[in-house]
């Protein structure tokens, strides 16, 4: 099939309960995956960190993201700035790994390049003709930040990250996001296709399944307790309805609830996805993140970034009850990364075939007619992915069962 053929997408671009599921090329293909780098993560608005990881004026990491080699600093204002980390002069990366510095110094040629990403000094250059310092500081990224989440946007004409993500700060702002510290990070890479594992965080039809052994017992799992919510911008949101935290295991020690949770935050967990590949769960106590890079077409890196209130990183019982939640993540975790890998070399099979979603999938659908928005360059127009709502899938219900 000619991956790049909007006609070849007619069953897709049905309504949730007619459409099949992506044909599997768009799971295996090269050129597919191409361009997805190119009209997606190029366009868009990328999660990148947290600014808890650089707290002060010279913090800085280094992150590859879709082949781009980036610097993340804070520069001597207290802005946070994304920059391409290659140096002016022949290119290497200027710094590795993470730290603080008042300058950022080029361990190739000792250039040395300010936090603003304006170049200070370079030793040699005096007698090279017609050579400025000022026409040589770092290629900035354009940078933003929401709630203490960092995003960069390759595309220098994009539209701002506020509009970007439309109304998602009306409904998380109770979290009070940015006050929370990030306390463990855990880094994956994973056999498959990007799509294959935002789609499973998306949809709790598999939990029952995939899940038994751990958060599948929690109290208040039933049936009827999960709802998709009207959003604007490009962003999609499930919401589970429950007991407790839906963050540690029945019978495990965990964090007092947090204050200030106010409608549906107080009753239950919000799983939103920010597209294209970025996920959290804003549960009654704590949240946590799922950055997801894409290496290849079936390789992904993906970092669990686990989130508390800051004053209850402060306690000093801290760690001992923490680690109920490691323990956690790390289990459905482990359980995801498996059933993703295992569907990828399904997928990969050559006689493969597309599939047909069901009531429970309305997000998957979502998901994979706004990748298809980006590919292919044509919208839907009857029905609005960016602002998806179940009224645009053709799903009726006000609870879809999951
Ligand atoms: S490449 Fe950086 S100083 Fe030479
Ligand atoms: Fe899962």
């Amino acid at each position: 099939m000619n991956v790049l053929d909007p006609s070849a997408y007619h069953a897709v671009r049905r309504p949730l309960l007619e459409a099949e599921t992506l044909p599997p090329d768009c799971y295996t293909s090269e050129a597919f995956f191409r361009r997805e780098i190119e009209t997606i993560f190029m366009k868009v608005w990328n999660f990148i960190g947290r600014t808890d990881d650089v707290p002060a004026p010279g913090d800085y990491y280094t992150v590859d993201f879709a082949g781009v080699p980036l610097l993340i600093v804070r520069d001597d204002h207290g802005q946070v700035r994304g920059f391409v980390n290659s140096c002016r002069h022949r290119g290497a990366k200027v710094v590795t790994g993470k730290g603080s510095a008042r300058a950022l110094k080029c361990g190739y040629h000792g250039w040395i390049y300010r936090t603003d990403g304006t170049l200070a000094a370079c030793a040699g250059m005096s007698n090279s003709k017609g050579f400025d310092k000022a026409d040589y500081p770092l290629v900035s990224v354009r940078t933003e930040t929401w709630a203490g989440f960092i995003f960069v946007n390759f595309d220098p004409a994009c539209a701002s990250l506020e509009s970007y993500l439309g109304n998602l700060g009306s409904v998380f702002d109770c979290y009070r996001l940015e006050n929370m510290v990030c306390t463990r990070r855990s880094d994956y890479q994973v056999a498959c296709n990007w799509k294959i594992y935002v789609e499973n965080a998306m949809e709790a039809f598999h939990v029952p399944h995939v899940h038994r052994a751990s958060i599948n017992r929690q109290r208040g799992s039933t049936k009827n307790d999960r709802t998709f919510d009207s959003t604007e911008g490009n962003w999609v949101v499930m919401h589970k309805e429950h007991e407790g935290s839906r963050a540690v295991l029945v019978g495990d020690e965990g964090f007092p609830r947090m204050p200030g949770l106010v409608g549906k935050a107080d009753k239950g967990t919000y799983y939103p996805l920010i597209y294209p590949s970025t996920m959290l769960g804003c549960t009654i106590d704590c949240m946590w993140f799922l950055e997801i890079h894409p290496l290849a077409v079936d390789r992904i890196r993906l970092i669990v970034g686990q989130c508390f209130p800051k004053e209850i990183t402060q306690r000093a019982d801290f760690e001992k009850i923490a680690a109920n939640y490691y323990k956690r993540w790390d289990m459905t975790t482990r359980e995801d990364i498996e059933i993703s890998e295992i569907q990828q070399q399904g997928v990969s099979a050559p006689f493969s075939r597309p599939g047909r979603l069901s009531e429970h999938e309305p997000l998957v659908h979502a998901i994979d007619n706004w990748v298809l928005d980006h590919v292919l360059g044509v919208k839907v127009e009857a029905r609005r992915f960016h602002g998806f709502s179940l009224q645009d899938l053709d799903v009726l219900p006000e609870n879809v069962v999951a």
